[in-house]
């Protein structure tokens, strides 16, 4: 008797475990459910794939508008296939699962014979309504935790789909470039274990094997001090600021030296890069930069600070060059991140993004909030350390091993010293990256394409 029951439960579990097959694993991916579709590209070529549209990366969806995925699988793929995995997020918005663009990587990733994902994720602006009431969905980190979310259901279901998982290529530009960057960093973060589960995210790995960051918009809660460090010497001049905001600007400059020194960059040769080598040594990207563009044949005006002799660049007169920079778009004002409360400035993308479901704003930096009487507690702190890349390079995570990183030599959406402290905190951790700043390239992405996916086929061979 005994025996029969234990077979019966045996039995039983076992149907169980078949029967309910479909529902107890609702991540599965279903390789029959696609269309066929095509995208015309620029040279004329058309290229046909199978798209698989709207997939749920997370079993607990609380905005079904932004938590799916897409994914595009041209006929050439199989098993080893890297796969391209695109954001469109900006502005720290939430961004839907778009089909390939013929204008971007993400039709370039396809033509090339790459498996492309899109992604949606979450972001500040993203809400429901629940009892009538506006629920905001998408405030940090929720954003990250959908594309890293997405990451685990690719690779939950890395055998039934085509593309290698452990060959992800994220890709994204600014606040996009920024989410790439945080995919790149903070792989299986402890940070984000719990988040992850209660989402209902497939319990895998969310480790990439390469991120191209465009412009990406981070180290957020220093990049106020950063950029009045790099633009404070416009300041009397095309930036012309009031003397309450030239205070602010010089208060928040002060601050950057410091800073410099608590990351321990080093330089190529092993050197560190204290706070008083470190103008030199962001502005050697600059002259690097147009040298690239000289050697290239690119025209550069006599007029912009970029000194030359006999084709080669000698130096560059930098509050002439970011003056000029300057002169291609507006600056921002100080504080440039952290306005809110400040000098009567709005709040900024990051002061929704750092808010809370009710939709709050808030001061993410010591020196803003302090201003404003508050302070940054810890939950708050926890927070932004889960949005900024350079946090993860110093913190438990498995990192990305391959880094595409370029910011455009004219985008003063951040300052040059962000993208540099990054590509120099990874260099230094040893991985592999290449990083310039792109010449007359302003604030965009997805440029190059053909060296992009150059680099791409070099590292994933
Ligand atoms: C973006 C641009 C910004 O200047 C910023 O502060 C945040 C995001 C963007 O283009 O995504």
């Amino acid at each position: 008797m005994k025996n029969i029951c234990y077979s019966l439960l045996f039995a039983s579990s076992i149907l169980m475990a078949c029967s309910g097959n479909a529902t107890i694993d609702p991540l599965r991916f279903d390789s029959t459910k696609y269309t066929e579709q095509t995208l015309a590209m620029a040279d004329g070529q058309t290229i046909h794939f199978r798209a698989y549209e709207g997939l749920q990366y997370v079993t607990n969806v609380e905005d079904s508008t932004y938590q799916t995925l897409n994914v595009y699988v041209p006929a050439t793929a199989d098993e080893n296939t890297p796969i391209f995995l695109r954001t469109y997020v900006g502005g720290y918005m939430a961004a839907e699962a778009r089909k390939p663009s013929a204008k971007d990587a993400s039709g370039y990733a396809l033509q090339q014979g790459y498996v492309l994902c899109i992604a949606g994720s979450r972001g500040s602006n993203s809400a429901v309504e629940v009892d009538g009431k506006k629920f905001f969905t998408g405030r940090a980190p929720a954003g990250i935790l959908d594309l890293k979310a997405a990451v685990r259901y690719l690779r939950h279901n890395d055998k039934v789909m085509a593309g290698s998982a452990e060959r992800i290529i994220t890709d994204g530009t600014s606040a996009g470039g920024a989410m790439s960057s945080l995919l790149g960093s903070s792989g299986n973060s402890p940070l984000f274990e719990q988040p992850l589960k209660s989402m209902g995210a497939a319990d895998e790995s969310d480790a990439v094997f390469a991120s191209v960051c465009f412009c990406p918009i981070v180290d957020l809660e220093h990049a106020d001090m950063a950029y009045e460090w790099l633009y404070g010497c416009t300041n009397d001049g095309i930036r012309a600021l009031s003397a309450e905001q030239r205070v602010v600007s010089q208060e928040l400059a002060a601050a950057f030296p410091e800073y410099i020194n608590s990351l321990n960059l080093k330089a190529k040769d092993g050197s560190a890069i204290t706070a008083d080598k470190y103008a030199d040594y962001v502005k050697q990207y600059i002259v690097t930069s147009a040298q690239s563009a000289l050697d290239s044949g690119v025209e550069i005006p006599a007029n912009i600070g970029i000194r030359i002799q006999g084709g080669k660049v000698t130096d560059i007169d930098m509050p002439k060059y970011l003056s000029y920079v300057a002169s291609t778009r507006a600056l921002k004002t100080p504080p440039s991140f952290d306005s809110q409360g400040m000098l009567g400035n709005r709040p900024s993308p990051e002061n929704m993004l750092f808010g809370n479901s009710e939709g709050s704003t808030v001061n993410f930096t010591v020196y803003c909030a302090q201003k404003n009487g508050g302070a940054v507690d810890e939950a708050l702190q926890s927070r932004i350390n889960m949005m900024n890349p350079m946090y993860h390079l110093s913190n438990t995570s498995d990192k990305a091993q391959h880094w595409y990183v370029r910011h455009g030599a004219r985008d003063r959406d951040t300052a040059f010293s962000v993208p540099v402290n990054l590509a120099t905190k990874l260099q230094n951790g040893g991985y592999d990256v290449n990083f310039a700043l792109a010449w007359d390239r302003g604030h965009e992405g997805d440029y190059d394409l053909e060296e992009l996916f150059e680099w791409i086929a070099t590292v994933v061979k």
